[in-house]
């Protein structure tokens, strides 16, 4: 019985790896879907929505450095509003995917 228990927790240590793996492979996807009409798939914002409503350029170290993982969660969880303007609707996405999109964008630093 002892033995069982001991081979079971490699086997949910490499579950819970193919988990992470797979949603970090997502937050691609889960971006184009999702962020880049306003984003832009190279996360500068410059696209019609984008410009629009004032997308900041997220290739931009500065940009990425003044904003912590926590902040940029919930302002996509929650939505994002300025005044009386909604900048982000508050998302229907699952929180794992959400934290794969945050990924993602950090990745578009240049
Ligand atoms: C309807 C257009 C739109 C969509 C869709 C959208 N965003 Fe945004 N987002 C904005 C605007 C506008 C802002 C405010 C300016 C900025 O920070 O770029 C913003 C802000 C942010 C911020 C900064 C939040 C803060 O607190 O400063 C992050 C991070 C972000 N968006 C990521 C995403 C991700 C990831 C997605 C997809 C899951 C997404 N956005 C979808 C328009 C959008």
């Amino acid at each position: 019985m002892k033995k069982l228990a001991l081979l079971a927790i490699p086997a949910a240590l490499a579950l819970a790896f193919t988990t992470t793996t797979a949603n970090a492979a997502d937050g691609k996807a889960v971006y184009s879907d999702n962020c880049a009409k306003c984003h832009g798939d190279d996360g500068k914002g410059a696209t019609k929505m984008g410009a629009k409503l004032g997308a900041k350029d997220y290739s931009d170290a500065a940009v990425q450095a003044a904003l912590t993982d926590d902040q940029a969660f919930k302002s996509i969880k929650e939505g994002l509003k300025k005044d009386d303007k909604t900048l982000m609707k508050p998302s229907e996405l699952a929180d794992e995917d959400i934290k794969a999109s945050i990924a993602y964008l950090r990745t578009l630093k240049k």
